[in-house]
């Protein structure tokens, strides 16, 4: 009989989490069609390549982001003034519902003439740059804590946003490390790291 409670006590905390979680990322697609989807676009894939895709994007690096925007350590005026009217599980509920969405993939024959530049999975020992996929993964879509999700990115607002952390414009990455890196990259070697990732296809976060 103990054991049969216990079996019921398990299912209904279950259900309630379950409950829990879709209710959250209801809340999180109604912030998302109201305040972000303009710019970001429909289910979180922007059609401007100077704006992020945000479908697939980890919520915590999404978190993390709009924190960062808020507290101006990561500074562009729209996004301030769009993460200061966020508190903290508003954010997490939209981070939520954007990770839940999938980006599509890339078109395979656009891909084709694209080589794998060697700072990828090799760096580049003389210049003290580590393998971008040492923490970005083989296929740009590891997100382990709040590292982002690169496969797929807009090129464009990938391209930038290695130019500001290179410039120390954008220095909001742990301890500078990102900084650090970017910083010894050449324009060339930037574009065709951002040519890349922006043609790697889609980025279903791994379980
Ligand atoms: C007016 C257009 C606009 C609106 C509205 C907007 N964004 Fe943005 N967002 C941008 C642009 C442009 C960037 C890139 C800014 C930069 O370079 O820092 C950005 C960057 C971001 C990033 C960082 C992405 C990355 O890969 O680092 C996140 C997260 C984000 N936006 C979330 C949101 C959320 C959530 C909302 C709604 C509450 C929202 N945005 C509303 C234009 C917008
Ligand atoms: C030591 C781990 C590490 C290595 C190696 C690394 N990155 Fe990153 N990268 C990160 C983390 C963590 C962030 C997020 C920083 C933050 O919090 O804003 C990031 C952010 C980025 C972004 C911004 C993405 C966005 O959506 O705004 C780009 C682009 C990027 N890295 C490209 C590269 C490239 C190209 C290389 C190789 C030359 C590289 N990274 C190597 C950890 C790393």
């Amino acid at each position: 009989m103990q054991k049969k409670y216990t079996y019921q006590a398990v299912c209904l905390s279950l259900f309630i989490s379950f409950q829990t979680y879709a209710d959250d990322l209801v809340s999180g697609q109604i912030i998302a069609a109201k305040s972000c989807d303009r710019c970001h676009g429909e289910f979180g894939i922007s059609d401007d390549t100077d704006t992020p895709h945000l479908a697939s994007q980890s919520v915590n690096y999404i978190v993390k982001q709009l924190k960062d925007y808020k507290l101006k350590a990561r500074k562009d005026k729209n996004m301030y003034k769009r993460a200061k009217k966020l508190n903290d599980e508003q954010m997490q509920n939209v981070g939520a519902w954007y990770e839940s969405q999938l980006l599509p993939e890339t078109n395979p024959a656009l891909r084709v003439n694209i080589k794998t530049p060697a700072l990828i999975n090799k760096g580049d020992v003389d210049r003290g740059i580590p393998p971008c996929d040492l923490c970005h993964g083989k296929d740009g879509k590891t997100s382990i804590g709040s590292t982002p999700v690169l496969a797929g990115q807009q090129f464009g607002y990938l391209l930038s946003t290695m130019e500001y952390f290179a410039d120390g414009s954008r220095s909001n990455d742990p301890g500078g490390a990102v900084q650090g890196i970017l910083k010894k990259l050449s324009d060339v070697g930037m574009e065709a790291l951002a040519i890349y990732y922006s043609h790697l296809g889609g980025r279903e976060i791994e379980e």
